[in-house]
């Protein structure tokens, strides 16, 4: 392999998106089956759904989910601005501190040390160490466009660097803290103040986080693998600008019918409304560069993980503006049916293309074939299936849950008492937790198909080849 670029950084993190993913969906299943049978909290502080909760999210997102996307920016930047990244000691740094991250994670949330804003639990020095590494990063990666040897700006780039500038800023307003211990500090903000902070950080995690860096991916990945350049240029140049303009304001969906002024409130649901059309438009972009070489989706189960992960977005995508209407959101707000909404994102999208691309990326980077084609086949029906069952389950149960908690009698008391609906639910929990079940074992073929590639003998490739999407 050519030493022209950096890849030790790009393997670094692919590897350990794999064994973070492999660690986050385990908790998910955990707690799934706390939520269907409670006496797996053993009574045990650390052990409980409350603290191993956030374990999940972080372990999900940050690690499994920031990792794939560390070692997909690393790699396109340098592959489509043809030069290596601009330092390699930064490089390092990033992925170290990241990790250190991670890890004071996982032992701060089972520890009960939290800030409590959802997705930004970690405590304030953890926060300090996450934005010294998230500024290295924006260095490396801006330093490397900078210094590219081509005039033009891959698209993909442009999605990294929305992300990467967006989450600088997001993460730093919302956790400005006064801290009073080492462990324990408060929030800057008070009131609906601190809630509406919260939830502009909160959604644009998912608009930069979770959707324009993925974005990226697919913009690389997706022409690389079909061998067919993107379908519009011109539309993921409108989508873009679209996205991240509309994204920002759409936040108070996640605060209607509190104390937040009610125009905010459909503000944030027309902004949400309006999101469909450019989130649709990556959607159909991704999917219509395929245009002309379909029928590699038949036999290449690389790039139907690819594939199908878009049609997941534009799924998710759908149900997100549809649930942000108020009077839906009635119905749904408090409701599993949110939480089928966020893993047809997470298990759909986010997870699917990682996985996609990590199969693509894992083998070249350690110049091995992968070991075996039928076993990304198996991967990728049982995790369908998996997914299948995880939100056909929370939609059902999520639309139950709010029916029986609006049902009135005739004489205006409540049809259902609380503890009846959770009665209810136990059935679709045991469902979640099989297609949890089903999820991490597909992850778990995939750990054994990767480490038999890597264990191979004679690397097949001395080279990574040439980017399709060279300019
Ligand atoms: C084996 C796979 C997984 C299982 C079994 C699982 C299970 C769960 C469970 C039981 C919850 C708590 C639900 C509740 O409080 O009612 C949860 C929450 C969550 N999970 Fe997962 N999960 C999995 C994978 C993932 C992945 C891959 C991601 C992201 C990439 C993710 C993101 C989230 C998020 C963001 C929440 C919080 C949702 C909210 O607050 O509305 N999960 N998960
Ligand atoms: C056009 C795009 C989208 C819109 C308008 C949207 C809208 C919404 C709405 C209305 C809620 C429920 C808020 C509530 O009742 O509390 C929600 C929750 C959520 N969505 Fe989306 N969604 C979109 C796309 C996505 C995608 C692609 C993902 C994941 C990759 C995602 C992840 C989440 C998460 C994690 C939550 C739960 C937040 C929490 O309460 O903890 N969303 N979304």
């Amino acid at each position: 392999m050519t030493e022209t670029y950096n890849y030790k950084v790009v393997r670094q993190f692919a590897v350990m998106t794999v064994v973070w993913g492999v660690v986050g969906m385990l908790v998910g299943v955990f707690i799934a089956a706390q939520l269907a049978w409670p006496a797996l909290n053993f009574d045990i502080p650390w052990l409980t759904f409350g603290r191993l909760r956030p374990l999940h999210t972080n372990a999900v997102i940050f690690a499994f989910g920031g990792s794939a996307l560390f070692a997909g920016s690393y790699y396109i930047v340098q592959r489509t601005c043809h030069a290596r990244l601009i330092s390699d000691g930064l490089a390092a740094f990033t992925f170290w501190g990241w990790q250190l991250v991670i890890v004071l994670a996982a032992i701060s949330l089972p520890l009960g040390i939290t800030s409590s804003k959802e997705y930004a639990e970690l405590e304030w020095p953890i926060d300090i160490l996450i934005t010294v590494v998230w500024v290295a990063y924006a260095l490396v990666f801006f330093g490397t466009i900078a210094k590219r040897r081509v005039k033009h700006i891959y698209v993909a780039n442009w999605f990294f660097a929305a992300y990467i500038i967006t989450i600088a800023v997001l993460h730093i307003v919302n956790n400005l803290e006064l801290p009073v211990t080492m462990t324990k500090s408060y929030s800057l903000f008070a009131g609906v103040q601190d809630a509406m902070v919260q939830w502009w950080y909160g959604h644009n995690a998912v608009g930069f986080f979770l959707t324009a860096a993925f974005l990226g991916l697919m913009y690389y990945f997706v022409p690389k693998i079909a061998d067919r350049p993107v379908y519009s240029y011109r539309l993921s140049i409108v989508h873009f600008w679209a996205l991240i303009f509309t994204y920002i304001w759409a936040g108070p969906h996640h605060l209607h019918y509190t104390a937040l002024p009610d125009w905010a409130q459909s503000l944030g649901m027309v902004m949400s409304l309006i999101l469909l059309a450019p989130s649709w438009g990556g959607m159909i972009n991704g999917v219509m560069t395929l245009s002309g070489a379909w029928h590699k989706l038949r036999t290449d189960p690389v790039l139907r993980f690819i594939i199908v992960s878009i049609s997941f977005y534009g799924m998710s995508t759908f149900e997100g503006p549809m649930m942000s209407i108020k009077t839906v959101n009635a119905l749904s707000h408090y409701t599993d049916w949110t939480i089928g909404h966020v893993h047809s994102g997470a298990l759909g999208w986010v997870g699917f293309i990682s996985l996609g691309v990590m199969y693509y990326l894992i083998p070249r980077l350690y110049g091995r074939e992968l070991y075996s084609l039928k076993l990304v086949e198996v991967h990728f029906w049982v995790a369908t299936i998996g997914i299948v069952l995880y939100i056909t389950a929370m939609w059902v149960s999520g639309v139950m849950q709010g029916l029986m908690w609006r049902a009135v009698n005739d004489d205006g008391t409540l049809t259902y008492s609380f503890i009846e609906s959770v009665n209810a639910m136990h059935p679709f929990y045991v469902i979640r937790f099989l297609g949890g079940l089903l999820y991490l074992a597909g992850a778990l073929v995939m750990v054994y198909n990767l480490l038999r590639t890597c264990a191979g003998s004679a690397p097949v490739t001395a080279e990574i080849p040439a980017p399709a999407t060279a300019h």
